[in-house]
């Protein structure tokens, strides 16, 4: 997202076909059924363990998902670095448990909670999401969560809850990313409260059916499918209701670039490049582009969240 080159990678990984992935995904989940739940081989670096969880076709793509290789080594996460491969290569160390996750603000239940706590009560769905990040790629990923409205109205947000602020662990001993000033640590997002309490919104803590990888924001993260990847907060350990909108780490880095609301718009681009199109990760190196769709395709769901305002002005 800074002014650097984008480096191109390598591009042998193919694209998982929908069938075998889904005889995985079955043998997967009847091991979970089985009771067979626990900690695996990494896949990809960090001790990973197998999640329960049903699928969601209503909600999910029906596009085939990336590789687990491509999902968890072309990453951003810069407290891990500013390289695409820097978080697979350096974020081995992250410790993602134990893990608290404090609660405050506007609601009336507020506190510190252990994750453990603050999942139980959760059932895991997954649910096909494509990623569109700024910097014009995307990616289609098989995640596993919950959506964040279920969590957020346990703690009763009240009328003053026009906000929801999070915010990604500090620490520098773990992220060397975050011993360099290339954004404000610590990382900061936030959404109105109708996004935020949105049925597409998902609080996630897996991807291909196992616990997320400390590259893609262990323990948990947002993802928001009708925003740009950067609005997906990760390693998530604040969650403040708030009344005024707060800030947001892009936008404080770069407010020309970056807005607050960050919906996936072809029609508006970016300062310095377009956003009319998009290249998909893992994609044959001549593969055509692929057209970018309004709210990254979910229109039909959100664009009433944004009647009445200007979204060239509102990006
Ligand atoms: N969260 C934190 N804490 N730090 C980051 O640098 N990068 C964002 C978002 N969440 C980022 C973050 C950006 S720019 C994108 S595109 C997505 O994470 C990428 O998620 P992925 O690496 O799992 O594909």
């Amino acid at each position: 997202m800074r002014r650097r080159h984008d480096p191109a990678r390598p591009l042998p990984s193919e694209i998982t076909p929908s069938e075998r992935y889904y005889n995985r995904r079955e043998i997967m989940a009847s091991l979970a059924a089985l009771g067979a739940v626990g900690m695996g081989p990494a896949s990809a670096g960090a001790a990973s363990a197998r999640l329960k969880f049903a699928r969601n076709p209503q909600l999910s793509l029906n596009e085939a998902p990336n590789s687990l290789e491509d999902i968890t080594t072309y990453n951003n996460f810069y407290e891990f670095g500013t390289e695409k491969d820097d978080p697979a290569k350096r974020s081995q160390k992250f410790r993602a448990r134990p893990w608290t996750v404090k609660i405050s603000g506007e609601a009336a239940r507020t506190g510190t909670y252990e994750l453990d706590d603050l999942l139980r009560p959760h059932a895991l769905e997954e649910r096909i999401y494509r990623l569109r990040c700024v910097e014009a790629w995307s990616m289609v990923v098989p995640w596993v969560g919950f959506p964040l409205g279920d969590l957020l109205k346990r703690f009763e947000p009240n009328s003053r809850a026009k906000y929801v602020a999070f915010k990604t662990v500090l620490r520098p001993s773990e992220m060397p990313g975050q011993r360099f000033p290339v954004l404000d640590w610590p990382y900061v997002e936030g959404l109105r409260i109708d996004e935020a309490m949105h049925p597409l919104t998902l609080v996630a803590v897996g991807l291909y059916g196992q616990t997320l990888p400390n590259q893609n924001g262990a323990p948990l993260r947002l993802v928001v499918p009708w925003k740009y990847g950067f609005k997906g907060i990760k390693s998530i350990v604040e969650i403040r209701f708030t009344e005024k909108q707060p800030p947001t780490s892009w936008n404080l880095s770069a407010p020309h670039e970056y807005g607050f609301y960050a919906n996936v718009n072809p029609s508006v681009d970016h300062p310095r490049w377009s956003q009319a199109s998009e290249r998909r990760i893992g994609a044959a190196l001549f593969a055509p582009r692929r057209n970018t769709l309004p709210f990254n395709g979910y229109a039909e769901q959100v664009a009433a969240l944004y009647r009445g305002l200007d979204l060239r002005k509102h990006y």
